[in-house]
């Protein structure tokens, strides 16, 4: 048997702070509070509903996750978060009209004790909205001072035990790392310069790192997977995951492309398009934060089909993803996929996918297992870039050179193999013997 982590008890309570309180963040805390009145586990976390084989198949040995590996009690959450727009959690969910006024009245008291701090906001990486809950500090090291400062009345108001960082907050414009994100020393120096290059999100990256808090990236913008952060998190040894979590059309994707290719059915294009009315499609109808999402959107197909292994069957593929605002919809977003293959002999196929999703239904419990695992790993003494979790990202980040994971079903081993092996519990290799 493996030797178990020396991880420590989830005693006390766990704050989870959301830089940025919109639809997702709003859906999320509802659910647990709905869930936690209910006394039922809430649907859609893995979790909180998974179960995991320990040892071999006929041991019957089928404990849930959560009895399993030591992960905070849902009864020990604290909610908090920042926002330029939202005052409070309650406000949150109103505007964004994803529940029911049916399902938030029974927990409305405290979704509106859920209050917003002021956000680190500058309209220069999301030029959409307009945000008047900001700071008004002008230097961006003292910004992040600020925040850090933010943390900390947090954890004392609140008397948690321990805080996680759960980026929540609208995708910033597109941008490729520059000089001042190569070290944490050429980081801290642009941020007393008011560098152009550091964008807010980077700031709030920073300030959860250096407070011994771990952060994980729920949109496709630049941020734990910069070289200065990934410093950071090893040198403070704190847990960072990213990016863009996968929900909707590209977990279809990563869902679908395992498949063909597990059969070897060729692929010669996958056309995915769809519409949008929420304020995240209104964010992302700009081009320039469009272009971030494009970029971890595209990025899937690759390494699940390695069209370099492979060149009769993935070598030439048109590979398109649309994104069109459409306020009708609201958070009811419908995504159409066209995929053309290809069979024995070359002959050509089709599959369609129309799916009527719920954006801010898919992420919520991504929110919540990230910020309840990524308390584990810091608890269990890891620290740095999380491949494990890459199960919940679309555009998950690799640790050194490695490319990342993509396939669904790989992902989840990883996960769960992980968890067992933390617990010194035997690897599940599904082989005879296995
Ligand atoms: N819902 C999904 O399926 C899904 C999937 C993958 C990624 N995402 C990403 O998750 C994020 C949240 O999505 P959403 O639907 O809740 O969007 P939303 O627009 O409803 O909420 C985002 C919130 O972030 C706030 N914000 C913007 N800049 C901020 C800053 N600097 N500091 C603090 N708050 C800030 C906005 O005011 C807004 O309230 C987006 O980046 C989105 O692209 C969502």
């Amino acid at each position: 048997m493996a030797e178990a982590l020396d991880i420590a008890p989830a005693t006390g309570k766990l704050g989870i702070l959301t830089p940025g309180l919109g639809a997702v963040a709003s859906t999320f805390i509802a659910g647990v509070l709905a869930a936690r009145a209910e006394g039922k586990p809430p649907l859609g976390s893995v979790s909180q509903n998974a179960h995991i084989r320990i040892g071999k198949r006929e041991e019957s040995n089928n404990p849930l996750i959560r009895d399993f590996a030591p992960i905070a009690s849902l009864d020990d959450l604290v909610f908090g978060g920042w926002d330029p727009i939202s005052a409070n959690a309650l406000e949150a969910a109103r505007t964004a009209g994803v529940l029911q006024e049916s399902d938030i009245a029974p927990i409305s008291g405290e979704m509106e004790g859920v209050v917003t701090m002021d956000a680190v906001f500058d309209q220069r990486w999301v030029s959409r909205l307009d945000g008047t809950r900001v700071k008004e500090i002008s230097n961006k090291y003292d910004q992040a001072l600020a925040l850090i400062a933010d943390m900390e009345k947090f954890r004392i108001d609140n008397e948690c035990d321990r805080l996680v960082v759960v980026w929540c907050g609208s995708t910033e414009a597109y941008q490729q790392p520059s000089a001042v994100h190569d070290t944490v020393a050429a980081f801290e120096q642009g941020m007393k310069d008011n560098d152009d290059n550091i964008s807010p999100s980077q700031l709030y990256v920073y300030a959860a790192l250096q407070s011994g808090v771990p952060f994980a990236n729920g949109a496709p913008n630049l941020s734990t997977d910069l070289p200065c952060m990934i410093e950071l998190a090893e040198t403070r040894g704190v847990p960072i995951a990213g990016k863009d979590f996968k929900t909707g059309q590209t977990l279809i994707k990563t869902i679908i492309a395992p498949g063909l290719k597990a059969r070897m059915l060729g692929l010669r294009g996958w056309f995915s398009t769809n519409i949008l009315g929420n304020r995240d499609g209104e964010v992302l109808d700009d081009p320039e934060n469009f272009k971030t999402k494009e970029e971890s959107k595209l990025g899937v197909l690759h390494t699940i089909l390695q069209p370099e292994t492979y060149p009769d069957l993935y070598g030439n593929i048109d590979h398109v993803v649309r994104i069109n605002y459409y306020p009708p919809r609201g958070d009811n977003k419908e995504g159409w996929d066209n995929i053309d293959i290809f069979g024995w002999m070359g002959y050509p196929m089709q599959i369609k996918i129309d799916f009527l999703c719920r954006d801010s239904i898919l992420a919520a419990p991504i929110v919540l297992d990230l910020a309840l695992f990524m308390d584990l790993a810091s608890r269990a003494g890891q620290s740095g870039v999380q491949e494990w979790l890459s199960f919940y990202l679309k555009a998950p980040q690799a640790r050194g050179e490695s490319e990342p994971e993509q396939d669904l079903f790989i992902q989840q081993t990883k996960f769960k193999n992980t968890l067992r092996e933390w617990m010194g519990e035997e690897a599940v290799t599904h082989s005879e013997a296995g």
